[in-house]
């Protein structure tokens, strides 16, 4: 018998804020069989009218994407947006340099813009700040915005769209403080860059919001100071900073692996210092809000990549990035996204990075069907259920030490209420790898509840997946928990992701 134990507190006073559902966000790049052969196949028999497959577009819309990046990524450093617009035949094929492929244009912002429509989701556009500068930021900015009059706008109207794109958020770049970035920078060199492309860009359409690069993950070695110098340019122009990090286990330790969302916080705590140290030191009454604009799991095709890469000829969307996701993986995916439910006063959008293909929770098949990754469900989860506000949680739960991680808690949770909908949900995840835990939640505020469903993902293989042919990791009902008087406990599995919601 586990003496394991966790308690949740719910109360629809304590509120840690309005979900901004931006944070259910997801990335395309121009970058393996992400665009060509996965969001875009003409003669796929799933194909559409303009060559999107549509059994790709129906799994997006199970995941409820409001939001997509594009088109990098490390691809958009040595984008030159002019060749992915106007006629289809004339267009350039170029060398890309960031992943060694090469680049046809038949799929280019004007066709993302509808793909993302169809998809009921934003564009978050990336300007190239690596080969490139302001100038042309501003030219792709008043081709995809400005009504009409004016050169680029007319353009838009000649290649064909009427109206203007309206793309309201705007990523100043990408990753620029990695060596590995075409064209990178010295934090003191973006500052600068970065704060003039801001200003002529606002210039040219006051209602876009602006993400200044932040850094590309916890690790580098220019981190947090990047972020300090970087928003002494750019913070009076700006709306949000940039977080990147990607996870792995490399050292096949689960217990660990599950424990890294410690690290996240801590990214976390320091960006939103560095922001309000930034705030203090130019008397600003701004706050700066966070966009961690890339997030998963990647590590499992990195070595066949390498090799690829350094090998073979220059190709058109090569099978690249393509990890295959374990059950584990799914369990940490849950984890982030209740951290970033606990930061959501500031996580203002988050980007799933990325969404077909490439690190994704969507697989296809060349000849045959798309498919759903482990990592898909608890993203589909939290992204239906964890809309409204999310509630403070009030929580104990008993701990664990880890090879890299002390004082780990056994289970991490959170609740979403959602107001008109009547309902609460609460996502939780027991990260022990050997014991149950007793999961107790006290919802006595929510008069009149019942719980609405119980859904878990459980494995005891921790590396199983799934493919085309087989799903093994999905989620299932649970019947077994007991919910009285406003008083909901069970046992909640070793290794498991719980989604519990309740309503009238
Ligand atoms: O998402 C894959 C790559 O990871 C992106 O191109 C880059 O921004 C990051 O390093």
């Amino acid at each position: 018998m586990s003496n394991k134990n966790a308690k949740l507190v719910v109360d629809k006073e304590l509120k840690i804020a309005e979900i901004d559902k931006r944070i259910y966000g997801s990335f395309i790049e121009h970058l393996g069989r992400a665009v060509y052969n996965g969001i875009y196949q003409p003669g796929h028999i799933s194909a559409d009218e303009d060559g999107f497959r549509k059994d790709v577009m129906e799994l997006v819309k199970e995941l409820d994407v409001p939001i997509i990046r594009y088109p990098g990524g490390n691809f958009v450093s040595n984008f030159y947006w002019e060749d992915s617009v106007g006629p289809v035949l004339e267009r350039k094929k170029r060398l890309e340099l960031a992943w060694r492929s090469l680049e046809t244009n038949e799929v280019g912002l004007n066709e993302f813009a509808k793909w993302s429509k169809k998809v009921n989701s934003e564009v978050m556009m990336a300007v190239n700040l690596g080969t490139r500068g302001i100038g042309d930021a501003c030219n792709l900015l008043e081709y995809c915005n400005h009504e009409s009059g004016s050169y680029y706008s007319d353009l838009r109207i000649k290649h064909g769209y009427e109206k203007p794109h309206n793309i309201k958020t705007w990523c100043l770049g990408n990753e620029m403080d990695g060596p590995w970035q075409i064209g990178h920078k010295t934090a003191k060199e973006y500052g600068r860059l970065a704060e003039e492309t801001a200003k002529a860009m606002k210039l040219i359409d006051p209602s876009i919001e602006l993400v200044s690069c932040g850094s590309s993950n916890i690790a580098m070695p220019t981190f947090p100071e990047w972020e300090a110098t970087t928003l002494d340019y750019t913070y009076d122009y700006v709306d949000y900073i940039s977080l990147h990090q990607y996870y792995g286990n490399a050292d096949n330790d689960t217990a660990d692996f599950l424990a890294l969302t410690q690290d996240l916080e801590e990214f976390l705590h320091t960006v939103i210092a560095a922001c309000d140290y930034i705030k203090a030191k130019k008397r600003s009454k701004k706050k700066l809000n966070l966009s961690f604009d890339e997030w998963n799991v990647w590590f499992h095709a990195m070595q066949e990549d390498s090799e690829t890469m350094e090998k073979r000829p220059w190709q058109i969307a090569p099978h690249l990035l393509e990890d295959i996701y374990t059950f584990e993986d799914a369990l940490l995916i849950g984890l982030i996204l209740i951290t970033f439910l606990k930061h959501s006063d500031r996580v203002k959008m988050a980007c799933l990075a990325q969404l077909v293909n490439v690190i994704a929770p969507i697989m296809t098949d060349d000849e045959g069907g798309a498919w759903r990754q482990s990592i898909f469900y608890p993203f589909m989860h939290v992204s239906k259920y964890g809309r409204g506000v999310a509630l403070l949680p009030v929580m104990t739960s008993t701990k664990h030490d880890t090879v890299k991680h002390e004082e780990v808690t056994d289970v991490e949770s959170i609740a979403v209420y959602n107001e008109e909908k009547e309902e609460v949900t609460i996502f939780a995840v027991n990260r022990n790898t050997d014991e149950n835990v007793l999961f107790e939640a006290d919802l006595r505020g929510f008069e009149g509840y019942r719980v609405l469903e119980y859904s878990i993902m459980e494995h005891d293989d921790m590396k199983a997946y799934n493919s085309l042919v087989k799903e093994t990791v999905m989620p299932k009902e649970k019947t077994e928990y007991r919910f009285e008087d406003g008083y909901f406990e069970t046992s909640m599995g070793k290794c498991s992701w719980n989604v519990i919601r309740f309503g009238k």
